[in-house]
C-alpha cells in the first residue's frame, strides 16, 4: 500500500478511537481539530536570537475532539496517558498533570489576549514521539489554540495563535522557547518548508521535494532530564553576549544582528562559554540563508554540508548534542550521507538526515546495527512527510 493511503487509514482510526472515547465519556460528539509536530532543516537556537529558522510541519501530530459543555470547567482525557483531569479557567486552577498544563496554558493565554474561553470537554491523542525533538508540545498547544479560536469565534490571527503556544511554554511549563515550533505547527503547509525571520516575522514558503533524496529522522531515544533548564541557560548566554556587543553597537537588538567581528571585540568581557554559544548562533543564522540559496539552485550537496557544520556547532560550541547523536552523525559522514545533524533543541532526540535514495537502505541498516552494538538498543527511524499544520478535520 502507498504511504499516503496507509497514513489516511491511520488518521481515520485515530479519529474513530478518539470519537468512541469521547462518546463514552461525554455523550454526543464534538468537532475535531488537529495540528502537527515539526522538523527543521536548519536554523537551530536562532529563533530566540531574532535569527532565521527553516522548519516545516510533519505528518505526525495531535488530534482532539472538543465540545463546549456549558460550564466554566474543562474536562480533558488523554488517550496516550490514559488519564482524565478537570480544571477551571482561572489562574489558580493550574492542573497538576503536565500534559493538562499545555491545554490550561492555551486557555489562559487566549483569555489574556481578550479571547473568550468557556468550559469544554475534550479527548485527544497523538503520534508525535515524545522527547524526540519533534515538538509534540507545540502540536498540542497549536491544536487547542486553533480550536478555541474557531469555537469561540475569537478572530485571533495565526501569529498570535503561535504566540499563545509559546507563552504557554514560558508561563506554565518553564521553557523560555522561541517561536519556531508553534509557528511551524500553525503555518505548516504540505510539501513546503518555511523560512521565518524571527525578528521581523516575515516568512516565505519553499517547496521542498528533493528529487533523488529522502529525509529521515533517527531517534537516539535519549531524553535529557534537565533539558529545559539547560535550554534556558543557553538563552541566557546568548542574551549576555548580545548585551556586551550592544555596548559598542547599539543597533544590536538581538544576537542575530551582530557581526562576527563584533563578537570578537567583546571576547575578553564575557565568559568563554557565552562566547562559544554566540559564535555558533552567528554562524547558524548565515547558514540558513546559504541553505535557502542552495535549495533555489537544487544544490543539495551544499545543503548537506551546512547541516554537518550545524552539527559541529551544536556539538562543540553550543554543547547540546550527546554521545549517541554524535555517533549517528559520524556514521552518516562515514557513509557519505549528504547531510546530517542533531535536530531541535538537542540534549537527546533525533538526527535529521538528507540521504540519497540509493543510500537509504544501507544507511538505515548500518545505523540500527552499529548503534545497537554500541548502546544496547536500536534507534527508531521516522520517515517524515512535510504536511499541513493546524486545521479542523
Ligand atoms: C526547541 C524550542 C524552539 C527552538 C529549538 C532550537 O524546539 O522550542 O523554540 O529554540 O528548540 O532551535
Amino acid at each position: 500500500m502507498k504511504n499516503a493511503e496507509t497514513k489516511n487509514i491511520y488518521i481515520m482510526s485515530m479519529k474513530t478511537q478518539i470519537h468512541d472515547k469521547f462518546v463514552s465519556l461525554f455523550g454526543e460528539g464534538g468537532q475535531v481539530f488537529a495540528s502537527a509536530g515539526r522538523i527543521n532543516l536548519i536554523g537551530e537556537h536562532t529563533d530566540y536570537n531574532g535569527g532565521y529558522v527553516f522548519p516545516g510541519a510533519i505528518d505526525k501530530g495531535i488530534m482532539a475532539e472538543i465540545k463546549l459543555n456549558g460550564t466554566n470547567k474543562v474536562r480533558a482525557f488523554s488517550i496516550d496517558y490514559n488519564a482524565q483531569t478537570e480544571f477551571g479557567l482561572n489562574e489558580e486552577d493550574l492542573p497538576k498533570e503536565q500534559w493538562a498544563r499545555y491545554i490550561f496554558g492555551v486557555c489562559r493565554e487566549t483569555i489574556k489576549r481578550g479571547g473568550k474561553v468557556e468550559g469544554f470537554d475534550t479527548v485527544f491523542a497523538g503520534d508525535v514521539p515524545l522527547g524526540a525533538g519533534l515538538s509534540s508540545s507545540a502540536a498540542l498547544e497549536s491544536t487547542f489554540a486553533f480550536a478555541l479560536n474557531e469555537l469561540f469565534h475569537n478572530g485571533i490571527d495565526k501569529f498570535e495563535l503561535a504566540k499563545i503556544g509559546q507563552s504557554t511554554e514560558h508561563n506554565y511549563c518553564g521553557v523560555k522557547c522561541g517561536i519556531m515550533d508553534q509557528f511551524a505547527s500553525c503555518f505548516g503547509k504540505a510539501g513546503c518548508l518555511i523560512r521565518l525571520n524571527c525578528k521581523t516575522l516575515e516568512y516565505k514558503y519553499f517547496p521542498f521535494n528533493p528529487k533523488g533524496y529522502k529525509l529521515v529522522l533517527i531517534d537516539s531515544c535519549v531524553k535529557h532530564e534537565l533539558a529545559s533548564s539547560a535550554y534556558n541557560k543557553r538563552r541566557e548566554s546568548c542574551e549576555n553576549a548580545a548585551a556586551a556587543i550592544r555596548k559598542n553597537h547599539p543597533e544590536v537588538e538581538f544576537l542575530s544582528d551582530a557581526k562576527r567581528v563584533w563578537l570578537d571585540e567583546v571576547r575578553d568581557q564575557i565568559p568563554e562559554e557565552d562566547f562559544l554559544r554566540a559564535e555558533y548562533v552567528i554562524g547558524e543564522v548565515q547558514r540558513v540563508l546559504d541553505v535557502c540559496d542552495a535549495l533555489e539552485r537544487d544544490d543539495y550537496e551544499t545543503v548537506g554540508e551546512m547541516m554537518y557544520q550545524t552539527h559541529f556547532g551544536m556539538s562543540r560550541l553550543y554543547e547540546v548534542s550527546c554521545e549517541e547523536l554524535d555517533f549517528l552523525n559520524k556514521l552518516a559522514r562515514k557513509m557519505d550521507v549528504t547531510g546530517s545533524r542533531v535536530m531541535g533543541g538537542g540534549f537527546g532526540g533525533c538526527t535529521i538526515n538528507l540521504v540519497k535514495d540509493e543510500l537509504y537502505e544501507p544507511f538505515i541498516a548500518a545505523a540500527k546495527e552499529k548503534f545497537a552494538a554500541k548502546f544496547g538498543h536500536e534507534p527508531k527511524i521516522y520517515d517524515v512527510v512535510v504536511s499541513d499544520g493546524a486545521r479542523q478535520l
